[in-house]
């Protein structure tokens, strides 16, 4: 049975004696042996591990009932079943919060519990809800040899929180410390498969205030056809794959930590030996938010869709050394959008970019933009409103790979509005002017425009003091625009080209 439960009957059972011996009784009781009837629960338990806890939780709580009891609002009685606290103390379980000796069976038998007879309700179809349940880690650090998973039988509304997971020396290198992941989970009959992506293995999980150390053993969480996960504020290091695994599923919500192979700070002097992936997004619908990824060669990888980046600091691995910040693996449909990140000397690699969404971003030390071209397909792509700071070597802010053919499918893409220092601008819309005592004109935008032959769109103006010359526009082509004037004349001509425009059929 629960050792919260057996808390709960021996407060109800307390209640009943308080009503025969007032308040005196009470304060003897409390303060001769607080713990009693917690120590009772653990004995029956079999439970070897830390009476003094029990005791000290007792007496905490013997506390507050003295207090409620002053004030006069005291609980009234209530059967045990409604007095269960569902926050399960890996601690109470045997697992060793000194980190010496292997914990995993201990946080396991936690966790099951809590998977144990909680309510008849569900949230999505055949995913019981645990009503809030907790498995409370008190600030250990704990060593595991084998992942922390959960039950087969499909839960959600559960939450894992406040202690450091570390794994052993003989952790499975291709497993996590962490798994929501219902195939991977020992002594299950039936699982769903993986990739049916209707039946759910979990909903509602939240993984809160937790250091998680792989040891180079593996990777941090794996979170496979779950919905609504939560991750917030954890520290996850010394992966080898991924710091986080996301598959199928959607709406896994990843904020406010702290991901890295190597506990650096930047400029590590191991910085080219950065393996493994930061996150791992393979699925659809997930938001990265408020997260710093400071080692790996990959950031973020992302093979999904309709994924939001937002407020993501990449220090991970320089591109300088084979490093990507943001890797958009998700050809002809990407829908990701890239909103207020700080990408640090790493880039961001889209390949066959359609639906691209990247603004309000810093980029440092030479890091820019790399659409890669696979196929050609380059589709609905905006990088707009940007910051570009480089170091002077000529780095174009937005770059197209055409080492594996050149995009040869191009629509709606608008690169415009970045500022630039010390790197070289790309856009897609472009001016200039041009003054001159001729009639040829030619103004070459080709340092400037993304694409190298495509102009779609030409407005100019002929500014001319003493003359009315005929003129015309007579070429476009390899990003110059040519204009004619009848006769020579002394004048300037003004000139907005664009690369994109709506079509209108
Ligand atoms: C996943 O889908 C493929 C193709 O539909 C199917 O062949 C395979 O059996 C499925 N795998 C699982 C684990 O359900
Ligand atoms: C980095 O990797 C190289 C090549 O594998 C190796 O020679 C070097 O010792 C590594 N650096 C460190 C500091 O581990
Ligand atoms: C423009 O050039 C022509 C000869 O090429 C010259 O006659 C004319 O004076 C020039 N006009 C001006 C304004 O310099
Ligand atoms: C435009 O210029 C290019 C390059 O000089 C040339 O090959 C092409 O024939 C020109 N097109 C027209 C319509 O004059």
């Amino acid at each position: 049975m629960m050792v919260k439960g057996k808390d709960g009957g021996g407060l109800g059972h307390l209640l009943m004696v308080i009503g025969l011996m007032g308040l005196v009784g009470l304060l003897v009781v409390a303060g001769v042996d607080g713990g009693y009837p917690v120590v009772d629960g653990a004995a029956k338990l079999g439970l070897s591990g830390n009476p003094y806890r029990h005791r000290e939780r007792a007496v905490r709580r013997m506390e507050s009932l003295k207090a409620s009891l002053a004030a006069g609002t005291a609980p009234s009685p209530s059967p045990p079943i409604s007095s269960r606290s569902r926050v399960y103390h890996a601690t109470d379980y045997g697992a060793d919060p000194t980190g010496n000796t292997d914990s995993s069976d201990a946080i396991s038998k936690a966790i099951s519990d809590a998977f144990r007879d909680p309510s008849d309700r569900v949230l999505m179809a055949g995913i019981t809800d645990l009503g809030g349940a907790e498995i409370h880690l008190d600030g250990g650090s704990y060593l595991i040899s084998s992942p922390i998973t959960l039950p087969a039988t499909r839960g959600g509304n559960l939450k894992i929180h406040s202690g450091s997971l570390r794994a052993s020396d003989d952790f499975p290198t291709d497993r996590y410390l962490i798994e929501l992941w219902a195939s991977h989970s020992s002594g299950s009959e039936s699982t769903k498969g993986d990739n049916d992506s209707t039946d759910y293995n979990y909903e509602y999980i939240t993984l809160g205030g937790l250091m998680l150390d792989s040891n180079f053993r593996g990777g941090g969480i794996g979170i496979v056809n779950s919905l609504r996960t939560t991750i917030d504020n954890c520290y996850i290091v010394h992966f080898t794959s991924d710091g986080i695994l996301v598959q199928s599923g959607h709406e896994t919500y990843i904020r406010n930590s702290f991901i890295g192979q190597h506990i650096t700070a930047g400029g590590d002097p191991d910085e080219k030996n950065f393996s493994g992936t930061g996150i791992n997004l393979m699925g659809n619908d997930n938001a990265v938010t408020d997260v710093v990824i400071f080692s790996a060669a990959i950031g973020i990888l992302v093979s999904g869709q309709a994924n939001t980046l937002t407020g993501v600091h990449c220090y991970n691995k320089a591109t300088g050394w084979g490093g990507t910040g943001i890797y958009l693996k998700s050809p002809e449909l990407t829908q990701t959008r890239i909103i207020n990140c700080y990408l640090d000397y790493t880039s961001i690699v889209s390949e066959d970019p359609v639906q691209l969404h990247v603004s309000g971003s810093f980029f440092l030390g030479d890091a820019n933009v790399v659409l890669k071209s696979v196929k050609g397909v380059i589709n609905g792509v905006d990088v707009v409103g940007n910051i570009f700071s480089g170091n002077g070597n000529g780095v174009d802010i937005v770059q197209l790979d055409e080492s594996n053919g050149k995009f040869s499918d191009i629509d709606q893409v608008i690169v415009q509005h970045n500022v630039v220092r010390g790197m070289t601008l790309r856009s897609t819309t472009a001016k200039a002017s041009m003054d001159g005592n001729r009639s040829v004109w030619t103004v070459d935008f080709s340092r400037v425009l993304l694409f190298p032959d495509r102009i779609q769109h030409v407005q100019y103006t002929l500014l001319a003091n003493s003359a009315f010359p005929n003129h015309a526009l007579r070429n476009t082509s390899g990003n110059q625009v040519v204009i004619e004037t009848d006769v020579a004349v002394a004048a300037s001509v003004h000139v907005a080209v664009d690369q994109c425009v709506a079509s209108i059929g």
